[in-house]
C-alpha cells in the first residue's frame, strides 16, 4: 500500500480520533496504581471508548488480539495482553491506546511508573526524549532516516538500545499503513516526508547496550526483551503540516507543543 496524503476532511477526522485516543490516557492515568490489574485498566478503557466516546477500541480482535488495549509491563516491549496480575511497586507500564472513530485511527501510548523505580524512570524519560526528538525532525522534505538517526543517537548516548523488530507506521483508515517509520538509521536516507501524511513515531527503548533483541512469547503477542532488561515506549500520531508537524494525540501538560513550526 502506498503512503496516503490525507484530504482536509480526512484531517478533521484524524484530529478527532487522535483527541479521543489521548483522552483515554488522560482518563485512565489516575487508575494506574499499585494493586490494580491490567485487566481492570483494559475494562475501564474499553467501556470509556464504547460508552463515552462512541468509538471502537482498535486492538480488540485485530489479527486476533484478545483485548482492547495493550499493557506492557517491565521487560515487555509491546503488545502485552492485559491480565489479572496486580501492578506492584517499581513496575513500569506502557498503556497503548488505539481508537477508531468515523473510520479513522488515533494511536498513542504513555509510560506509567508504579511507586518508585530509579532505573525505570530514567529509561522512560530517555524514551520520551527519543519520541520528542523524532517529532522535531518532522517537516515536508525531511526524510524518515532523519527521525531514525536522532532517536538512535539519543538512545545509544544514554547506554540504551533501539528495538529493530517493530516500528512506527502510517495511519488513517488503516491501523498500520505505509510507510514504516524506523527508530534507527541515517539522516538523508529513506522516504521524503510530505504535507498531509499521517504517521506514528513510537520508539521502543531497552535498558543497556546491545539489548535490542526481542522474542515473542507463546501467547503469540507479548514481545519481551531477550535479555529481560526493562523496555519503555511512548507513541504519538502525527500530521505533517506546511511548516512542520501537528501532534494529533497530544495531552494536556505535555512538555511539547501541539504545533511545531520550522521557519
Ligand atoms: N498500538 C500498537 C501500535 O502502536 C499496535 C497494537 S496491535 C495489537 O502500532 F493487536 F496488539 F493491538
Ligand atoms: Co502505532
Ligand atoms: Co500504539
Amino acid at each position: 500500500m502506498a503512503t496516503t496524503i490525507k484530504t482536509a476532511d480526512e484531517i478533521k477526522k484524524m484530529r478527532i480520533a487522535g483527541q479521543l485516543a489521548a483522552d483515554v490516557l488522560t482518563m485512565i492515568a489516575p487508575f494506574v496504581v499499585k494493586g490494580t490489574t491490567t485487566n481492570e485498566l483494559n475494562e475501564l478503557c474499553h467501556n470509556f471508548i464504547i460508552d463515552e466516546q462512541q468509538a471502537i477500541p482498535a486492538p480488540l480482535n485485530y489479527h486476533g488480539f484478545p483485548k482492547s488495549i495493550c499493557t506492557s509491563v517491565n521487560q515487555v516491549v509491546c503488545h502485552g495482553i492485559p491480565n489479572d496480575k496486580q501492578l506492584k511497586d517499581g513496575d513500569i507500564v506502557n498503556l497503548d491506546i488505539t481508537v477508531i472513530k468515523d473510520g479513522y485511527h488515533g494511536d498513542t501510548s504513555e509510560m506509567f511508573i508504579i511507586g518508585k523505580s530509579i532505573a525505570g524512570e530514567r529509561l522512560a524519560k530517555i524514551a520520551q526524549e527519543c519520541l520528542y526528538l523524532g517529532i522535531h525532525m518532522v517537516k515536508p522534505g525531511a526524510q524518515l532516516g532523519d527521525i531514525g538517526e536522532v532517536i538512535q543517537k539519543h538512545a545509544e548516548k544514554n547506554i540504551c538500545s533501539v528495538v529493530r523488530d517493530y516500528c512506527g507506521h502510517g495511519i488513517g483508515l488503516g491501523f498500520h499503513e505505509d510507510p514504516q517509520v524506523l527508530h534507527y538509521g541515517k539522516k538523508g536516507t529513506g522516504q521524503k516526508i510530505e504535507v498531509g501524511q499521517c504517521f506514528t513515531i513510537e520508539p521502543m527503548i531497552n535498558l543497556g547496550r546491545k539489548t535490542e533483541a526481542c522474542k515473542v512469547l507463546n501467547d503469540k503477542w507479548t514481545v519481551e526483551t531477550k535479555k529481560k532488561v526493562l523496555s519503555a515506549q511512548w507513541e504519538h500520531t502525527l500530521l505533517v503540516t506546511e511548516m512542520g508537524v501537528e501532534i494529533l494525540t497530544i495531552r494536556p501538560g505535555e512538555k511539547i507543543e501541539r504545533y511545531i513550526n520550522h521557519s
